[in-house]
């Protein structure tokens, strides 16, 4: 086996001090101790997780990803870099670009245009929760400061972690009645979690909130690939900490013992700072936190990463902050931080309308052209569970959109549109009365450069009682967050409650149990671009949507994009004609 590097070539460019970053990236299964228990993880270049992409606003990175899995497809999807230009780069497997078969490679390359906090993962099949994810950071050009100021930063990707593999999560999933692949087992920070053991457990009761038997306490080996990276500080100075989380199912709740955190970024937009105790944070989202260390410094402190949303059946991940004035291996004085109650949603929402832009970030458009109002529900279809938007449960086609849009494939999938909204009488307070729905692969298809309100509309699933937070994500663009509200969306009324004064960019959005949530952007990224519940599940389920914009302005598809479906066909004609 050869040996592989990651080659950074920095060539200047035109622009003074835009780099090229470019890489080459091999993805296999290896061994791994996620959370000390063996298991089979996705590994880049040997990697888990994969290797952090560090750059500059204005940078081009290249990524050539080589498919060593043996048996499995595998696409690549940079979250949060909304590929101005380059929709084939956006990698998401039937959306811009065919799987990349075992033993091919695939060049991404795009530009990074902005500074923020994001992260890359697999996205094809469930291989984002089989550890295929890696954080991607974008500095401020040089030259150019960010309007933030402090003394050295980390990065915590978080995560979760089943022992039962993809392949049989996605088989209970699809199986007839569905087998819910249940809690996860760890939750990770970085990739390193303590299954069956905790950390803190001399503190009986820091266990006793999500297991009656208290867990024994952790052993570590010099080398132990599970064992926490603690975060080591020195005392009075201001520490950048960037979360992003990439989990399957998790919504999680971030907390420093003893220390206070002042929010100012999330999703890679700036943000009104504002400070709190503890940060709710749902797949696909990512924050900046800044946090002064200005406690005892004789003493060292717990952070503690929970569960929230769901029954919480995963014990917290920990590690610690470490003062450099404290004994190393000194213990925090007293227990955790407790994580929120799971089901406190009222917190939650607080929490999420604390957040606005910064002075300065561009308002939304006063008014929308087009307006989706999407109906979010589970349902059956010949015994299978699934997720649908306005009963229509979405099964990617064969051949991806992109370049079956740009090369007008009309067979490539369903030319008409799903419903725009859902009948006026639909009770969301209760199951379904008509549990089936359809599937579907049709599109929604926009101009360029119109204005889009999309209302996400929550309902109760198939069981009474019960409605589940969904994050939304979209991909290729950030969108205003206008509102959110309770119960049904009402047309007419509602949108008087608006924020179009500082609503917050974002490209992931929480949609709580039984409300609605407003977002809207403009269509000025030519393309064809998923928008989806980032739970990795749901999505397995059928719970997204696609939509296509100024699709006469997209440009030349890269030949390697197009090697299945439809497009196969069509590329063969072409070079043959
Ligand atoms: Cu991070 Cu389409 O997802
Ligand atoms: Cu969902």
């Amino acid at each position: 086996m050869g040996v592989w590097w990651i080659v950074v070539v920095a060539i200047l460019a035109h622009t003074a001090s835009a780099a090229v970053r470019e890489y080459h990236w091999e993805v296999e299964y290896k061994f791994g101790f996620p959370d000390c228990k063996e298991g089979m993880v996705m590994a880049v270049n040997g990697q888990f997780p994969g290797p952090t992409i560090h750059a500059l606003a204005g940078d081009t990175i290249v990524v050539h990803l080589t498919n060593k899995l043996a048996t499995e497809g595998l696409v690549i999807h940079w979250h949060g870099i909304r590929q101005l230009g380059s929709p084939w780069a956006d990698g998401a497997a039937g959306i811009t670009q065919c799987a990349i078969t075992p033993g091919d490679t695939f060049t991404y390359k795009f530009t990074v245009d902005k500074p923020g906090t994001h992260f890359y993962h697999g996205h094809y099949g469930m291989q984002r929760s089989a550890g295929l994810y890696g954080s991607l950071i974008i500095d401020a050009a040089k030259g150019k400061r960010e309007p933030l100021r402090y003394d050295g930063e980390f990065n915590l990707l978080l995560s979760d972690w089943w022992h039962e593999s993809i392949l049989s999560q996605e088989l209970g999933l699809s199986s007839k009645p569905m087998r819910w692949i249940g809690e996860a087992q760890s939750i990770l920070i970085n990739g390193r979690g303590q299954f069956n053991c905790s950390l803190a457990a001399q503190f009986s009761n820091a266990t006793a909130q999500f297991s009656n038997t208290s867990l024994p306490m952790c052993k570590f080996r010099k080398g132990d690939q599970c064992a926490p990276q603690r975060l080591h500080v020195e005392p009075n100075k201001t520490y950048r900490i960037r979360l992003a989380s990439t989990t399957g199912l998790a919504s999680l709740n971030f907390a420093v013992q003893g220390h206070k955190l002042v929010v100012v970024e999330a999703d890679g937009n700036y943000i009104t700072p504002f400070t709190t105790t503890d940060i709710d944070i749902y797949s696909g989202e990512s924050y900046s936190v800044l946090l002064t260390t200005d406690q005892n410094p004789s003493q060292n402190y717990w952070i503690s990463i929970g569960v929230r949303g769901r029954k919480p059946k995963t014990p917290p991940a920990l590690t610690v902050l470490h003062y450099l004035t404290a004994p190393s291996s000194q213990p925090p004085s007293s227990p955790p931080p407790e994580t929120p109650r799971w089901n406190d949603f009222e917190r939650s929402k607080n929490f999420s309308k604390k957040i606005f832009s910064a002075m300065g970030s561009p308002p939304p458009p006063r008014k929308f052209k087009k307006r989706l109002i999407l109906l979010n529900t589970q349902n059956m279809i010949d015994g299978a569970t699934k997720w649908a938007l306005n009963n229509v449960s979405l099964v990617v086609p064969s051949t991806p959109y992109l370049g079956a849009v740009k090369y007008k494939l009309k067979k490539g999938f369903e030319r008409k549109s799903p419903p725009v909204s859902f009948p006026v009488d639909y009770d969301i307070m209760n199951p379904p009365r008509n549990r089936n729905t359809t599937r579907g692969n049709g599109i929604y298809v926009f101009p360029f450069n119109v204005t889009v309100d999309v209302i996400l509309q929550n309902a109760n699933g198939l069981d009474a009682n019960a409605s589940e937070i969904h994050p939304w994500h979209l991909h290729g663009h950030d969108f205003w967050v206008l509102g959110y509200g309770e119960g049904k969306f009402r047309a007419g009324v509602d949108e008087k409650t608006y924020n179009l004064k500082n609503p917050p960019l974002r490209n992931t959005v929480a949609l709580y149990p039984y409300g609605w949530t407003a977002l809207r952007f403009v269509t000025d990224n030519p393309g064809v671009w998923f928008f989806h519940c980032h739970i990795e599940p749901h999505l397995h389920m059928g719970m997204g949507v696609v939509f296509a914009e100024g699709v006469n302005r997209i440009g030349k598809i890269p030949d390697e994009a197009l090697g299945c479906g439809l497009t196969k066909h069509f590329l063969m004609n072409r070079n043959n004609s």
